[in-house]
């Protein structure tokens, strides 16, 4: 029987197999399954027809339906794995992705070195009760030098290389600068509250300065301040041994000497012994043994009265850290310059 077209059976299966080589969708594929092979199917009719027959034509047909059914099931299955592949092919044409590619590894970037060890030192001094707030990097002259008892033509102005805004004022005057400290930062909070306060300043800072192992022209620093009743240079020393012991571990020795800014009364320096030489001295830490951190100091009483605070009731200190010191103090870090170089060499290893 097999090619005998005037056989309806074999009619029938050459018919199936026709319309199943133009289906071109899992759904066109389905309704070609049902009108041939589903329960009242073409071909399931003739099967069930079969008990009416002549035993000799219930051998014979029967025996041919079921070749056809088996062609049929075999040929669906094959047709069924190329429509398939005919859409993914499509899809991937679309897409252009080719999926026996490698992958790409996402890379993950990192938070920058000094943004770390700005948030390391902010959170030490949170946990001591410190509140972080944050100031303009573009600052009045009025806030970064008068408010801070360093008025206009005093040489203290000279301590910071300052980088001046292009824009002059009615009275002809350049009042506007890149602030060169977070201090300016003290009058700006004690402006707004009233005592106790109690924050830290991380921020940027720039100077008009050469730079060396030691000096960026921009740096980060985070500004403290602490006024209260009854605050005396016992707190300022006590506060700043627990962040040293917290941020560098016991073992590095620290040094307070005099110094002086002309908004803190008396005023000091705080130093780390220099990592390379472990405080010999060394190219690092001009031959000193020591690493120079921060700035620090009672708040003058004038910076007070300024802004309407009682000196002769409140007292308090402040203290300027700079960040990119503090990471090279910890990280052993020989050169300032790496923060900003963008060397990616560097920036991994944080
Ligand atoms: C100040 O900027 C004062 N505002 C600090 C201060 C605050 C004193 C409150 C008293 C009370 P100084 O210029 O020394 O001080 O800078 C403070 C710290 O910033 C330095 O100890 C150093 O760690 C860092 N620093 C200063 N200049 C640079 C620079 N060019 N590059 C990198 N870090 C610097």
């Amino acid at each position: 029987m097999a090619g005998d077209a005037s056989n309806p059976i074999e009619e029938l299966k050459t018919r199936a197999l026709e319309e199943l080589g133009a289906t071109d969708s899992a759904e066109a594929l389905e309704e070609w399954r049902v009108s041939y092979l589903g329960r009242r199917g073409e071909l399931t009719q003739v099967l069930r027809g079969l008990s009416s027959r002549s035993p000799d034509e219930r051998r014979t047909i029967g025996a041919a339906a079921n070749d056809a059914k088996t062609a049929l099931e075999e040929n669906l299955e094959l047709r069924e794995r190329a429509v398939k592949e005919a859409e993914v092919n499509s899809q991937l044409a679309g897409d252009a992705i080719d999926v026996t590619l490698p992958g790409w590894p996402s890379p993950s970037g990192g938070l920058h070195p000094t943004t770390r060890t700005a948030r390391e030192l902010c959170a030490i001094f949170a946990s001591m009760g410190f509140q972080v707030v944050e100031g303009p990097e573009v600052e009045w002259e009025h806030y970064n030098f008068d408010s801070l008892n360093i008025p206009r033509h005093h040489p203290a102005r000279d301590m910071w290389d300052t980088l001046w805004i292009d824009y002059t004022d009615e009275n002809g005057d350049r009042p506007m600068l890149l602030r060169t400290h977070t201090s300016p930062m003290q009058a700006r909070v004690m402006e707004k509250r009233e005592p106790p306060v109690r924050v830290v300043v991380p921020g940027k800072c720039y100077r008009y300065e050469a730079t060396d192992a030691t000096h960026e022209w921009q740096l980060f620093q985070i500004e403290g301040l602490a006024v209260d009743k009854g605050i005396t240079f016992a707190d300022l020393k006590g506060t700043l041994y627990e962040f040293a012991r917290q941020f560098f571990g016991q073992e590095r020795r620290v040094r307070f000497r005099c110094d002086y800014f002309p908004f803190v009364e008396p005023g000091a320096e705080m130093a780390i012994d220099c990592f390379a030489c472990a405080g010999e001295g060394c190219p690092i830490c001009s031959g000193t043994g020591w690493i120079e951190i921060m700035g620090a100091g009672m708040v003058h009483p004038k910076v007070l009265e300024g802004v309407g605070y009682d000196p002769s009731v409140y007292t308090g200190f402040a203290f300027g850290i700079g960040v990119e010191r503090a990471a090279m103090l910890k990280h052993g870090i020989e050169d300032i310059r790496h923060f900003y170089s963008n060397d990616l060499r560097f920036l991994r290893q944080f």
